[in-house]
């Protein structure tokens, strides 16, 4: 298959690619390098250095390149800047997808996977989440999300878009060539090997949580099974939709286990042989208490289980890899 990936520069976008490439694909990337490294984009791709937002050169870059799917990982993802800065992110991940959306309507392609978010729920009543939880973003984050989901559900029943919107969960880990460089870093994982890096003590946002150990419960998925989950996506997206099917699938995509920060924390220590610095501070704003998924329909519908899921290989495989790159990928 010919794929145009977006964001195959970043943290998830450069794992996939090179997962589609050794499955046999030929990829294209685009990707602006605002928050992604050119060296992060696999030298097997073809690589065009610009934004997904311009609807005339995208549609051409679809058409001279006879592409036949589009995997849309670039958007603007950080939580805290998304309150702050709103208009960022309907620009971004709203009015730019949809010029992308457009792009892809021109040139005739009709599969579409997109990168969508457990943000999408808000704070769920109920664990675990399914596909049909209630959706509720409690930031323009994943409200700008949900937002573009809609969108590829009126396109699918208007225009024949087939779609499948992936809604991952925890992200983490690295493959052995590409891994996670984010500046400012805000996760979890990256934050305690930075702390055993530097020895500056990272900080646990609240251990008063209605939890087992008073710490938030988080589902860790890693990026080579989220990015074997990619792959599935784009041939599933191939399948003709049956009469009266729904054209636009959502799915979860974590591993339906729970781990606490303290839980990450320990096993880090255990993985690295050694102490995590570390404090206890307040509470982040809009962090909400558990979030494990259910991910029965990824499996049922792509036939995806993932192989990685215990979180020793997830922060064994991001610390080999900083080890690996100190400084990360060394751009700005
Ligand atoms: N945490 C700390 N210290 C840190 C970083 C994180 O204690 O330095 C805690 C957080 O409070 C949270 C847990 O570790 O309880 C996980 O935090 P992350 O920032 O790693 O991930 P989030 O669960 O906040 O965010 C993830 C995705 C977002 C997505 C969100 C859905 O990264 O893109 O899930 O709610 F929006």
């Amino acid at each position: 298959m010919r794929i145009l990936v977006t964001g195959g520069a970043g943290y998830v976008g450069s794992v996939s690619v090179e997962r589609l490439l050794n499955a046999g694909h030929a990829v294209w990337v685009l990707d602006d390098t605002s928050t992604g490294h050119a060296q992060a984009v696999p030298t097997e791709a073809r690589f065009s250095r610009a934004t997904y937002a311009d609807e005339d050169p995208v549609t051409r870059l679809l058409v001279d390149n006879s592409i036949e799917a589009i995997l849309h990982c670039a958007a603007r993802s950080l939580v805290g800047e998304s309150i702050r800065d709103p208009a960022v992110y309907y620009r971004s991940n709203v009015v730019g997808g949809v010029a992308l959306l457009e792009a892809a309507r021109r040139a005739g392609v009709e599969r579409f996977v997109f990168s969508s978010t457990a943000a999408v729920y808000g704070v769920p009543a109920v664990t675990p989440i399914t596909e049909s939880t209630p959706l509720d973003p409690i930031n323009p984050y994943g409200e700008t999300k949900r937002t573009f989901e809609g969108a590829l559900r009126w396109y699918g029943a208007a225009y024949g878009l087939r779609s499948i919107a992936l809604r991952y969960f925890n992200v983490a880990g690295a493959s052995e060539r590409y891994g996670e460089d984010h500046d400012p870093e805000t996760h979890l994982i990256p934050n305690i090997l930075g702390a055993v890096e530097s020895g500056r003590p990272m900080t646990l946002f609240g251990d008063d949580y209605p939890t087992p150990d008073g710490t938030p419960i988080r589902d860790y998925i890693h990026v080579e099974d989220l990015a074997d989950a990619h792959l599935l996506a784009l041939q599933a997206a191939g399948e003709p939709i049956q009469p009266g099917a729904e054209p636009a699938l959502r799915l979860n995509l974590g591993t339906g286990l729970g781990f606490s920060v303290r839980q990450v924390l320990s096993s880090a220590e255990t993985v690295i042989g050694g102490a995590v610095p570390h404090t206890t501070g307040p509470r982040r704003v809009g962090d909400p208490p558990v979030l494990v998924a259910s991910a029965e329909r990824a499996r049922e519908v792509l036939g995806w289980t993932p192989r990685r899921g215990s979180l020793a290989e997830m922060i064994g495989s991001a610390w080999r890899w900083r080890q690996a790159h100190p400084g990360g990928y060394g751009e700005p």
